[in-house]
C-alpha cells in the first residue's frame, strides 16, 4: 500500500524547524557535473526522491557518484559513457532535460527523451531547443526523442520568447561549454539560476548579469571541478511559514535567505501574518483569521507559482473573498477540488480562483497530485478539525525532505503510514 500522512489537525505550531537545500537549484548543479572531467562535489545535497533520479540518471551517463561521512555527495565524469536519457527515467522527472545543455557542451551529442505534458501543464521545451540552434546545434525530434549534435557550440545572442528557469539554466551551461560569449536576453532571474552561475563561475566559465534579465557568459574552452554549497529551498521556507501561520502558531523558520522570499513576505504580511525577519531566519505568528488578499503568480521576482497552492490554502481560511491568478502553468489548481473536501469555498474560471473564506477546514481523506499541491493538502489538515489522510504522498517526497519530521518536530500531529 503507498505510503499516506495522517494527520490530526489543529496544533499550533512552535519552536524551530530549519530549511534543506532548494531541489530546483541542486538539479541544475548535478547536471553541471556533466561538464568537466573533474569532481563537482554537492556540500549540501537534500534528500529528495528527485535529486536520486538525477543521480541516477548522471550514472547512467558515465558518473561516479559517492557520498561522504559528512553528507556532501560527490560526482565525477572522467568519461561521457552515453549520451542518452532514456523516458523512463525523463518520464518521472522532467528536470532530466537539464542533461541536455552540458551534454552537448561536453561531447557534441545528446538524445533525451521529450518530456510529455505533466499534471500542471503542457511544460513544452521548445526554448532550450531555439537557444541550442542558435548556439549551432542541430536538433531533431526521433521517435520520441530529442536530437542534438554541435561539432562545437559557438557563442551567440539568445532571446526567448518567454521566461523559463529550466530553459536558461540549459542554456547557461550550454554556453559555458562553448567557445565565445553568449547573450541570454530576457533571462530567468529566479534565486536557484544565480546558484547555478555561481557554481558555473567557480568551475571556470565567467558569467555577468545572473539573477539579471540579460546575463553575458564566456565560455572556457574546459571547465574544471568545484566544491559548491546549495542555497536553500525557498518554496520548502515558504511552505514552512505558512504551516506556522496557518496553524495560528509561533513557529522560527530558519536557514533560509529571506530576500529570495520577499514576494511571499509580503504577501503574507498584507494578510495579517505576524512576520519577524532575521538576516537567515523568519518568526512567523498566525493571526487568529488570516485577511483576505489577490495574489498573481509572476516569474522571479514576483510571487512563485510553486507557493500557489499553499497560500490559496491560508486564503481559504481567510476573513473575505480573496483571488488568485495563475499565470505560469495552464493546470495549477489540482488542489481546489481536494481542498473542497475539507470545507473550502473555492471557485476557479481558467486561470483565476476565487475564494470565499471559511471559517475552519474539516479533516477528510484527500488525494496528492502534484509535489506542491500535496503540501498545501498537508497544510490543511495541519489546520482542520479532526483527522486528514493524504494519500501519494510520493509527490511531496520529491520535493520535500522529511517534511513530517520536520513539522512534527514543531509540535504537529502528522504520521507517515504505509497501511
Ligand atoms: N515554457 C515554454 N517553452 C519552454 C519552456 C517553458 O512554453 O521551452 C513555458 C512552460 O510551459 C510554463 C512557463 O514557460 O508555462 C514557465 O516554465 P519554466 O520553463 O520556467 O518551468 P520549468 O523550468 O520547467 C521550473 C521549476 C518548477 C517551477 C517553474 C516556474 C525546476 C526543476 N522546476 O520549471 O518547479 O514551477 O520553474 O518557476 O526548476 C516545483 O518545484 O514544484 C516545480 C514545478
Amino acid at each position: 500500500m503507498p505510503a499516506r500522512l495522517e494527520i490530526e489537525g489543529g496544533v499550533p505550531l512552535s519552536g524551530t524547524v530549519t530549511v534543506s537545500a532548494a531541489k530546483n537549484a541542486t538539479l541544475p548543479a548535478l547536471a553541471a557535473a556533466l561538464l568537466t572531467s573533474q569532481p563537482l562535489v554537492i556540500e549540501n545535497p537534500p534528500a529528495l526522491a528527485d535529486v536520486a533520479t538525477m543521480t541516477r540518471l548522471l550514472a547512467r551517463l558515465g558518473a561516479v557518484v559517492s557520498r561522504d561521512t559528512n553528507g556532501a555527495t560527490r560526482v565525477q565524469v572522467e568519461q561521457v559513457a552515453s549520451s542518452e536519457a532514456p523516458y523512463e527515467l525523463v518520464s518521472t522527472m522532467r528536470a532530466s532535460v537539464l542533461v541536455l545543455g552540458p551534454l552537448l557542451a561536453r561531447t557534441g551529442v545528446a538524445r533525451v527523451a521529450l518530456p510529455g505534458g505533466c499534471a500542471i501543464g503542457v511544460r513544452p521545451i521548445d526554448q532550450h531547443l531555439k537557444g541550442f540552434r542558435k548556439l549551432g546545434a542541430e536538433i531533431s525530434i526521433v521517435n520520441g526523442y530529442v536530437e542534438a549534435r554541435a561539432s562545437r557550440l559557438k557563442g551567440a545572442r539568445i532571446t526567448t520568447d518567454l521566461v523559463t528557469v529550466t530553459g536558461t539554466e540549459n542554456l547557461m551551461m550550454a554556453a559555458a561549454g562553448a567557445e565565445g560569449t553568449t547573450v541570454i536576453e530576457n533571462a530567468a532571474r529566479e534565486p536557484e539560476v544565480a546558484d547555478l552561475a555561481r557554481l558555473l563561475g567557480t568551475m571556470g566559465a565567467r558569467i555577468e548579469g545572473a539573477g539579471t534579465a540579460r546575463m553575458v557568459i564566456e565560455g572556457a574552452p574546459e571547465l574544471g571541478g568545484a566544491r559548491h554549497r546549495v542555497i536553500p529551498d525557498r518554496i520548502e521556507a515558504g511552505t514552512l511559514i505558512v504551516a506556522g501561520a496557518i496553524t495560528g502558531g509561533d513557529l522560527t523558520v530558519a536557514g533560509l535567505a529571506p530576500e529570495h522570499l520577499s514576494a511571499v513576505l509580503a504577501k503574507l504580511e498584507e494578510c495579517g501574518v505576524g512576520l519577524e525577519v532575521g538576516a537567515d531566519r523568519v518568526r512567523v505568528r498566525g493571526p487568529a483569521r488570516p485577511r483576505a488578499a489577490d495574489v498573481i503568480t509572476s516569474p522571479f521576482p514576483g510571487f512563485p507559482t510553486d507557493m500557489q497552492a499553499q497560500v490559496m490554502t491560508l486564503l481559504g481560511l481567510a476573513n473575505g473573498q480573496s483571488r488568485v491568478t495563475e499565470t505560469i502553468f495552464e493546470n495549477r489548481f489540482m488542489h481546489v477540488a481536494e481542498l473542497a473536501r475539507m470545507g473550502a469555498r473555492i471557485e476557479t474560471d481558467g486561470a483565476t480562483a476565487v475564494i470565499r473564506g471559511v471559517p475552519e477546514y474539516q479533516g477528510a481523506p484527500v488525494m496528492a497530485s502534484d509535489l506542491r499541491a500535496s503540501a498545501a493538502l498537508v497544510l490543511a489538515g495541519l489546520a482542520a478539525r479532526g483527522r486528514t489522510s493524504v494519500s501519494r504522498v510520493y509527490h511531496l517526497d520529491r520535493g520535500y525532505e522529511r517534511l513530517e519530521l520536520k513539522l512534527a518536530g514543531a509540535g504537529a500531529r502528522i504520521a507517515r503510514t504505509s497501511a
